[in-house]
């Protein structure tokens, strides 16, 4: 692990072997059904095009969370106790924490990333426009058991999960994800956590497939990242981008189909794809209120308070560790 303690953040890289994409695209690709992991989408320009995805009119997870945020701000603040330490995992460009670095005063921000050097950046930004704030950014890959420097102060700590992103695991490994959390933070602690609810399946299925084409690009990018990063050659113009809400399973689902027979190689490695034939790169879960509280309560944690907009169409809710 590598730290510098002359800059104006704390920096602690766990080093995540992001080297893992060509085993995993490799492995994931002799899978039947086929299967390469969303955490993937996220290389630089995976990241922008998420943002682009998050600006569609379609796509109202973004925008709603932000809502909710900001109408019930008093009342959030609340529960993040002055001094306390504020833990992001895949904190990204933390832009929503902004919001409650506004009205409320944690002693110390840990925004977590698996991308060291988009992290460094935005922690260091954050630092300067929060000067009262320590800022120690840990890099990491969250999927995998989280990894926590010891700190000098161990106040109240709080986890804060937006997003939906507790959407992309399964059902059983979202609580597995939630009882990490729930030793990272510790009794007394909180988990401040936004969920997109279940809902009318065409808002869903538009919110996936966007009409200026943001959600197909994004899931595109990912052959574009297998062809730069390990020389594969997948001909983006064969490949479609499918996404469908999946009312039996609770998820919105999302495929990269392949319109023509064909072969791709990756590094000495060949796949045959049939037409009609795909990947499946995404898993989406939806849950109710009532769902979700009771998958939180197997991870630990007791609900305290439960915010949405009028709509119904998403959730942030507030839990701690009894
Ligand atoms: C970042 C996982 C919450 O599931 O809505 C957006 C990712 N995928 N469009 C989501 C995503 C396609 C997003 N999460």
């Amino acid at each position: 692990m590598k730290t510098n303690s002359q800059e104006i953040i704390k920096f602690y890289d766990y080093l995540p072997e992001t080297a893992n994409f060509q085993d995993e695209v490799i492995n994931g690709l002799n899978l039947n059904p086929r299967f390469v992991a969303p955490k993937f989408f996220y290389d630089e320009k995976g990241s922008k095009l998420f943002d682009e995805i998050c600006m569609a009119p379609e796509y109202y997870v973004t925008r709603t969370e932000t809502k909710i945020l900001e109408n019930n701000l008093d009342e959030i603040s609340t529960y993040i106790k002055d001094g306390c330490l504020l833990i992001e995992p895949g904190s990204g460009s933390s832009q929503k924490v902004r919001t409650l670095l506004n009205a409320s005063e944690p002693h110390a921000y840990l925004p977590m990333d698996i991308s060291a050097d988009y992290l460094r950046c935005v922690a260091e930004e954050l630092a300067q426009e929060y000067p009262w704030l320590e800022v120690h950014a840990v890099c990491v890959d969250y999927t995998a058991p989280i990894h926590i420097p010891e700190l000098p102060h161990q106040p109240y700590r709080v986890a804060f999960f937006p997003g939906s992103s507790i959407g992309n695991f399964e059902p059983d490994e979202a609580v597995q994800f939630l009882s990490n959390i729930a030793n990272l933070v510790k009794n007394g602690g909180g988990l401040l956590i936004g969920v997109d609810l279940k809902k009318d399946s065409q808002i869903l299925n538009n919110a996936y497939n966007d009409s200026e084409g943001s959600n197909a690009a994004f899931n595109l990018n990912l052959l574009d990242r297998a062809n730069s990063e390990l020389g594969a050659n997948f001909n983006l113009d064969t490949f479609t981008h499918k996404a469908f809400y999946n009312g039996d399973k609770g998820r919105i689902e999302m495929h990269l189909i392949s319109d023509i027979d064909q072969q791709v190689r990756i590094s000495d490695q060949r796949f045959e794809f049939k037409r009609g034939q795909g990947i499946h790169t995404e898993n989406s879960y939806k849950y109710t209120i009532e769902e979700f509280q009771s998958l939180a309560r197997k991870a630990g944690f007791t609900p305290l308070k439960c915010w949405t907009d009028p709509q119904s169409l998403f959730s942030v809710h507030y839990f701690e560790i009894a």
